[in-house]
């Protein structure tokens, strides 16, 4: 893909940071790729990158055991950006001297830089910046200069410009540096001389040329979930090879209100993909009948989506590709040196796996994305933003958010308090702000008094955070008055909900959703 093919490449030393630093460099138009720190100097040669980029890591260069990367990296001949650890690097390995700071720097910082190195221009002097380390470097290798300064650290941006090596200690990826794009676009386009290769338009026609040679005159069947990362995907490989591919859609009962209607036609009438809806709400409900263990709940909801999916592909008749949504992501943890802590997560999450005996071959065209990209890419093949736009949904569906028993009238009461919510964050044009807003029905009831009535009926929790990767998330700060509505709403509109309330729990130690 001639977008992929000069790739910036970020060597991952397990920093907190490494995803956001690939996708600063694509939002400049230029394709990245995160390897371990481990990766051998010629595997990196062989994916004839335009520039390598040192991560930030938790270590320090001196610990037993610190990651550091094959020095045969620098003998590439390629520009070098090192962040943070990234430049201590530097300094440890190419002869200079690394310290502990007597104070160790964290947070804002005014950044002074020299006006004549290239990686600052256009960047204001002083500008803020974000630090976070406890080493520094106290003594240049040779050929390196100081580019720039902070109050405590003389040697916060270090450059050998014969080299093209650039190092700084402070985080350019990070929001609290609010210049940091600069420093990134700087570095690929002038540094490295990247063009403006990498836009979601030349991904999806060298995506779409590639899925036509890799499936020729072969079938594709897609289990579609109604969610971005598949919609994206079935839409991309529609555009590729048309009816040969199909999509199954399982309405398992769990769904948010209207959201089955909905999926169909989009996909059904507005693209033409062959679809297949398969109303399997009896037999998901019947299957979790008195079951109220959320583990439990899961591992029906995930085996019985397995059993109707297979069923419907064997009617079929042979399929020889299984599209899925995989994205970028996924993949970086299921490589990553370190084992990211989000892999046990995920794991978790997954509705169990097909079937080997199906045997099908995995299409995956979204592999190389980010989530933001595989918007941006639903939004280049058309889809409407009602679905690429729209906040996450587990797979179990409300399964996972009608906590207790899970029957049709305690899940129709749910959606429609989950619909109120929403409407009520769209109507405020708050939506985008927020990583996702939902529902909850609790099942223990409290008196309340409407009318002249005295009711006895369940709480729905509310709940919307802010996130960006929902591995951590805080509560959304809603102006009381849009929570006044929706709870009278919900209270007044909502059958069987007497009580409404706001879950102001972070993550952790709460969840995103309450199982
Ligand atoms: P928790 O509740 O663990 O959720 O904080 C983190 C994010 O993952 C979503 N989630 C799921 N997504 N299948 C999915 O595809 C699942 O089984 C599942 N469970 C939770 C959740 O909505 C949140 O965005």
């Amino acid at each position: 893909m001639e977008a992929i093919r000069k790739p910036i490449v970020v060597l991952d030393f397990g920093a907190q940071y490494s995803k956001l630093i690939a996708r600063r460099v694509r939002e400049t138009h230029v394709y990245s790729v995160i390897v371990p720190y481990t990766i051998t100097a010629e595997a990196l040669r062989e994916m004839t990158p335009s520039g390598i980029i040192l991560s930030g890591g938790p270590a320090s260069v001196h610990q037993a055991g610190a990651p550091h990367p094959d020095p045969g990296i620098f003998e590439l001949g390629l520009p070098v950006l090192g962040i943070c650890y990234g430049t201590q690097l530097f300094a440890h390995l190419l002869g200079g001297i690394v310290a502990r700071a007597q104070h160790r720097e964290y947070g804002i910082a005014r950044f002074e830089h020299h006006h004549t190195c290239a990686l600052f221009e256009g960047m204001t002097s002083p500008a803020q910046v974000w630090m976070s380390h406890g080493d520094r470097v106290e003594m240049l290798p040779r050929g390196f200069a100081s580019v720039g300064h902070t109050e405590n650290s003389p040697y916060a941006a270090i450059a050998d410009l014969e080299r093209h090596f650039y190092g700084v200690q402070f985080h350019p990826e990070v929001a609290h540096t609010p210049e940091g794009m600069q420093v990134f676009q700087n570095f690929v386009h002038k540094i490295c001389g990247c063009g403006d290769s990498w836009t979601m338009g030349s991904f999806s026609e060298a995506a779409i040329r590639e899925i036509r040679e890799r499936v020729g005159y072969k079938k594709v069947l897609c289990a579609l979930s109604g969610g971005v990362d598949s919609s994206v995907a079935a839409a991309l490989i529609h555009r590729a090879v048309g009816d040969q591919l199909t999509c199954v859609f399982v309405n398992n009962g769990l769904l948010r209100k209207n959201e089955a209607e909905m999926v169909c036609r989009v996909f059904r009438d507005n693209f033409h993909v062959n679809l297949i809806c398969v109303d399997a709400e009896a037999r998901f409900l019947d299957a979790l009948a008195g079951v109220t263990d959320p583990e439990q709940k899961r591992k029906i909801i995930g085996a019985v989506f397995i059993k109707v999916f297979e069923e419907e592909a064997h009617k079929l008749g042979h399929m020889d590709f299984l599209a899925q949504g995989t994205l970028y992501p996924d993949v970086i943890e299921s490589l990553s040196a370190t084992g990211g802590p989000s892999a046990t997560i995920k794991s978790h999450h997954n509705v169990g796996g097909l079937p080997d005996e199906m045997q099908l071959e995995l299409l995956e065209p979204l592999r190389d994305l980010f989530k933001d990209e595989v918007r941006a890419l639903g939004h280049e093949l058309g889809l409407p933003d009602e679905i690429v736009s729209r906040h996450p949904f587990p797979g179990p569906g409300l399964g996972v958010r009608c906590v207790g028993a899970v029957t049709r009238e305690r899940l129709d009461t749910l959606r429609e308090a989950d619909a109120i919510f929403v409407e009520e964050i769209k109507k405020a044009g708050l939506y985008d702000d927020i990583w996702q807003a939902l529902a909850c029905l609790l099942p223990v009831r409290s008196v309340g008094v409407q009318g002249d009535e005295r009711t006895y009926e369940e709480v729905c929790s509310l709940r919307a955070v802010t996130s960006s990767d929902a591995m951590t998330a805080d509560w959304y700060q809603f102006d009381t008055e849009l929570l006044r509505r929706v709870a009278n709403r919900i209270c007044n509109e909502v059958a069987r909900i007497n009580r409404v309330l706001y879950d102001i729990t972070s993550k952790p130690p709460g969840t995103i959703e309450w199982e």
